[in-house]
């Protein structure tokens, strides 16, 4: 077995995956870079190599199981096991400031494809190799916006922020780590929601208000668990966030 923990970021060719990245793999830790661009992917490996990380760009398309499929497979061959999956690529297609009842149902549905459902289906294909993790952890990076309890929350900050599709693939999101960390609660797989916060990224026009240092932190702390750490459990960089 492998003794160097290995773990596949989805999205990783910028932002904040590309950050959670660079931060695990200055732990040391293999980092594959999951993009759905070949060029964008191997030029941020490339760069994540030049940093001193050991850094391996993977073809993956969230949204295209064929290429979830021949992920695994390569990794399967090569690793034969993966430690550690950050499911971060994530999309939002509608105005941050919108109006919830003229979102369309495509939008809807392209939204879900990509942050709820494409989730499950890049973590359903790589479950077996996980299983085969000495300790496995999933980190689903999910978003305040996700929260219930922050949207109904007439004095929350980001009260007024309420793009339809976008926080409600992310409270689905929240529910697929709860009920995947109960079914695998006996083995010794993490899986957990990070908030990341408000982030300059290209996803909001970089107008965040954090770096991407500081997003990264919480999704890397999550994907590094000790095996007494949390399960089914959502965080943001000063702890838990309510549901
Ligand atoms: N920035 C924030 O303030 C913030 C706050 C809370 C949560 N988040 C979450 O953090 C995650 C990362 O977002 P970010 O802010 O870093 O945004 P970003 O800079 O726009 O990066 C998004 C990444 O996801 C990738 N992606 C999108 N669709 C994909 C697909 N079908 N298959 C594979 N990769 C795909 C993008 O690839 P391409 O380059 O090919 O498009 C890109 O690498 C998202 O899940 C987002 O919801 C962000």
């Amino acid at each position: 077995m492998n003794e160097q923990k290995v773990a596949l970021i989805t999205g990783a060719n910028k932002g904040l995956g590309y950050e959670t990245a660079r931060q695990l793999g200055k732990q040391n830790i293999k980092v594959l870079i999951g993009a759905r661009d070949e060029t964008r992917g191997r030029e941020a490996a490339e760069k994540l190599l030049a940093e001193g990380c050991d850094a391996e760009f993977i073809l993956l398309d969230v949204g295209d199981e064929k290429t979830h499929e021949a992920a695994a497979k390569y990794v399967a061959e090569n690793y034969g096991k993966l430690d550690i999956l950050v499911n971060n690529a994530g999309i939002v297609l509608e105005s941050l400031s919108g109006t919830p009842s003229d979102v369309s149902l495509e939008t809807l549905r392209k939204t879900f494809d990509t942050n709820f459902f494409g989730v499950i289906a890049v973590t359903k294909a790589f479950l077996p190799l996980i299983k085969k993790s000495e300790g496995g952890r999933i980190v689903n990076v999910s978003s305040g916006l996700g929260s219930l309890a922050q949207n109904s929350d007439a004095n929350c900050d980001y009260a007024a922020v309420k793009p339809l599709a976008y926080n409600s693939s992310k409270t689905a999101l929240n529910a697929f780590t709860v009920i995947l960390a109960h079914e695998l609660k006996e083995a010794n797989i993490k899986v957990n929601s990070a908030d990341p916060g408000y982030t300059a990224t290209d996803l909001n026009g970089n107008q965040g208000t954090k770096t991407v240092e500081q997003g990264a932190s919480v999704i890397t702390d999550l994907a590094t668990l000790p095996n007494d750490g949390a399960t089914g459990g959502y965080f943001d960089d000063e702890g838990v966030v309510p549901w």
